[in-house]
């Protein structure tokens, strides 16, 4: 009896233990940081104008086809040649058509030649953004499943120091570059995110 008591009271005291530590934590836990829509909203808005402008949504496609879009292709379509993601879902291109047999490091100097930089290929398809809504791109960029697994920061690191990603505004041989710079697309992910990064 008095043995079960010792058992008894021991139990208790590691209950309330973890009890306490449970609580201690908790209450660590920093509280979710506030969501300032007047703030971050229009700093998504010109994330929104990259993301969603052709020299970035022409590699960020659902399906297994980049496209040709804007002014300096007369309109949108699929881009010529019956090029391809590739069967093994590299974004290469099939083996005979790979993006590189016509894209190289840097921009052909030819009006209507290939542009290029380094590993010149297509987006994953999870990292859609060509023909989606402003909210749609806001979710998929917060989505890790979607995102390469990246955190917000990542994101805007990636934006700041990617080479496909710089193409965008040195895009060569009459192409409209993205709106703004590099730059100043990381420091709008950086304002938005201080804002609680809010989706429209
Ligand atoms: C030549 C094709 C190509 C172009 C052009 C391109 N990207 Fe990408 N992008 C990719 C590929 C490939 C990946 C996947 C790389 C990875 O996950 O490491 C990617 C991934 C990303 C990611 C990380 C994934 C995500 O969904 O958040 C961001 C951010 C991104 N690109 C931004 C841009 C922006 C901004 C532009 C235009 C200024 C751009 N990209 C233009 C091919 C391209
Ligand atoms: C047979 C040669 C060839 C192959 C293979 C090829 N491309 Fe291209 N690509 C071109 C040419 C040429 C242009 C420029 C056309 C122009 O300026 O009118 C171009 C332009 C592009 C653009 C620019 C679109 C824009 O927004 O300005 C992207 C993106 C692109 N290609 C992606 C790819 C990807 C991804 C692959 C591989 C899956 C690939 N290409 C394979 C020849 C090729």
């Amino acid at each position: 009896m008095k043995m079960l008591l010792i058992i008894l009271t021991s139990v208790a005291t590691l209950l309330s233990a973890a009890l306490f530590t449970t609580a201690a934590q908790e209450s660590q836990t920093p509280a979710p940081m506030a969501v300032d829509t007047a703030k971050g909203l229009p700093e998504w808005d010109m994330i929104y104008a990259v993301f969603s402008h052709p020299r970035c949504a022409d590699c960020h496609v659902a399906d297994d086809r980049p496209r040709w879009s804007g002014a300096h292709y007369g309109g949108t379509r699929v881009h010529a040649f019956n090029v391809r993601r590739g069967a093994d879902g590299s974004g290469f291109g099939n083996p005979g058509l790979r993006c590189t047999t016509c894209h190289f490091a840097s921009n052909s100097s030819a009006l209507h030649g290939p542009p290029g930089a380094e590993n010149w290929r297509l987006a994953p398809a999870e990292m859609v953004w060509f023909g989606k809504s402003s909210a749609e791109i806001c979710a998929q960029i917060k989505d890790r499943n979607r995102n390469g697994d990246r955190s917000l920061e990542d994101v805007a690191l990636h934006v700041r120091d990617d080479k496909l990603v710089a193409w965008g505004w040195a895009p060569g041989a009459d192409r409209e570059p993205a709106p703004g710079s590099a730059e100043a697309t990381y420091q709008a992910i950086e304002n938005w995110m201080a804002a609680g990064a809010p989706c429209p």
